[in-house]
């Protein structure tokens, strides 16, 4: 019985302490928007790595990767968190990584001549993964409730955690494939994608930070959210996945012009 208890016990911690990102969809639909703003350039050169694999398809490795120990190195790029009344950078950033470090040794890596094939294949995946949480604001969080993982609330009749609910809750709720979710974005002018596409990495980053402090102010601990909290938040969602999209293909083109 006991062994039971414990073994119960270690499958909660563990479920409840696994974050999964955007979840498979969230990361897909930005992975598959990201396709249709490719140069024919980096098109051609991506497949040449991804090897009939799309975007989409490779979006969720980085968390796949998660569960395997020699990656653990890996585990501090998928977020970025500091101090709400500071800008990255004020303070030293963290000597285990960051996202902002992960998506910049992706890129290096991705433009160096003298990286290998393997390697490439594996920072592209991981750039792909990356680009997309950053755009989930919770990813560019606090520290203290490891971005809002420890702020428990109640989604619909069932517990959860604010940061699942950006993660995963809304999209899952919404009931839309990946690939419904990506043909359904909004339609841009060429104009409003060139704005979205201009700044820095940081910039992008402190853009979502400022979403991050509106989800913090949206939920109270142990609230129980549901229909109005969908229909005020799922809006920004979509956009966040769409801008992840468009960004992403922003850094791909660069890296792989011809
Ligand atoms: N762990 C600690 N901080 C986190 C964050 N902002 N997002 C996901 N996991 C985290
Ligand atoms: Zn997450
Ligand atoms: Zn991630």
């Amino acid at each position: 019985m006991r062994i039971l208890i414990s073994l119960c016990l270690s499958c909660i911690v563990y479920s409840v302490g696994m974050a999964n990102d955007w979840g498979k969809t969230g990361h897909r639909v930005t992975g598959e928007i990201a396709e249709n703003y490719l140069t024919p350039e980096a098109k051609k050169q991506i497949d040449s790595l991804l090897n009939g694999q799309g975007l989409a398809f490779v979006s969720v490795y980085g968390d796949d990767i998660k569960s395997d120990d020699r990656y653990k190195k890996y585990g501090p790029w998928h977020y970025v968190n500091y101090p709400f009344d500071k800008k990255y950078g004020d303070e030293k950033p963290s000597k285990h990584g960051d996202l902002i470090q992960g998506i910049t040794t992706c890129v290096q890596v991705l433009k160096s001549t003298k990286a290998t094939h393997e390697e490439k294949v594996f920072y592209l995946k991981m750039l792909v993964h990356l680009v997309g949480d950053l755009h989930q604001p919770l990813h560019v969080g606090r520290g203290e409730d490891k971005g809002g993982n420890d702020i428990q609330v109640r989604w619909f009749r069932e517990g959860s955690n604010l940061h699942r609910v950006w993660d995963s809750d809304m999209i899952d709720y919404y009931g839309m494939s990946y690939t419904e979710l990506a043909a359904n974005a909004d339609r841009l002018a060429p104009i409003a994608v060139k704005t979205l596409q201009e700044g820095t990495i940081i910039d992008w980053v402190e853009e979502t930070r400022a979403l991050a402090k509106k989800v913090y102010a949206s939920a109270e601990i142990g609230q129980k959210i549901g229909y109005s909290y969908m229909y005020q938040q799922f809006p920004i969602v979509r956009k966040q996945l769409q801008k992840g999209g468009i960004r992403l293909a922003k850094l791909l083109n660069d890296i792989f012009a011809a």
